[in-house]
């Protein structure tokens, strides 16, 4: 058991969250996309930040996936787990909302105080809850890498959907049906959402 730090200081930066985005012509904001295991978290937040990159925003996604390899190596899929995996990824997003950046996270992320806990570091509108709503039977029938199978025979316990629950947002910024329409659709209505809202640039989107 390691010893908390203790006589530890905020220190405020003299670069502003404010002055960052003047700079850049761009306000940010953190796109927290949720769902199933294959439902299109990851694809849909690359498409995004493909387009937001292409508009000339600052902007990076964090996937499951790949925080997995490294800052959250040492967490698996137990409750705890998971809430620790969105805990770190809650505060890694709070740190690129300072920075300037438009951070998107891909994480199943199924539990809805824990995503309330995310949502809770940041102030209102900069958390937009982004609900990749594709089924179940979808996300088992598409089953991309073969996880679903595997948890159907029992050689993959706690999996989200089959036997650890998948808590939907009951009322997300944006519920994308990722199970019916086609990508391009849903990336526009993620980027026609971030244009009302005044992160991207009205003339642009
Ligand atoms: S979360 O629940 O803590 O948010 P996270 O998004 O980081 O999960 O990781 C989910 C990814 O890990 C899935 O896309 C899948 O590829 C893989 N995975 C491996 N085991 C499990 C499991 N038991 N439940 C869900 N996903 C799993």
């Amino acid at each position: 058991m390691t010893t908390k730090a203790t006589n530890i200081v905020w220190h405020h930066s003299t670069v502003t969250r404010q002055a960052r985005a003047h700079q850049r012509g761009h306000r940010s904001a953190i796109l927290w996309f949720t769902g199933l295991s294959g439902a299109g978290k990851s694809t849909l937040a690359n498409a995004v930040n493909s387009a937001l990159f292409e508009q000339g925003l600052a902007c990076y996604v964090l996937d499951g996936d790949n925080v997995r390899h490294g800052l959250c190596k040492d967490l698996g899929f137990s409750d705890a787990d998971r809430e620790e995996n969105i805990r770190r990824i809650g505060e890694v997003a709070k740190l690129f909302l300072d920075a300037g950046v438009v951070v998107l996270t891909a994480f199943v992320s199924p539990f809805r105080a824990d995503r309330d806990r995310a949502r809770a570091l940041v102030e209102p509108g900069d958390f937009i809850e982004i609900h990749c709503a594709a089924d179940l039977d979808v996300c088992e029938q598409r089953d991309t890498k073969g996880l679903y199978a595997k948890a159907r025979a029992g050689e993959i316990k706690d999996f989200t959907g089959i036997s650890s629950p998948y808590e939907a947002p009951e009322l997300p910024e944006l519920r994308i049906e990722t199970g019916r329409q086609s990508l391009d659709d849903c990336v526009a209505q993620v980027l026609s959402y971030l244009e009302a809202q005044g992160v991207v640039p009205a003339s642009e989107a």
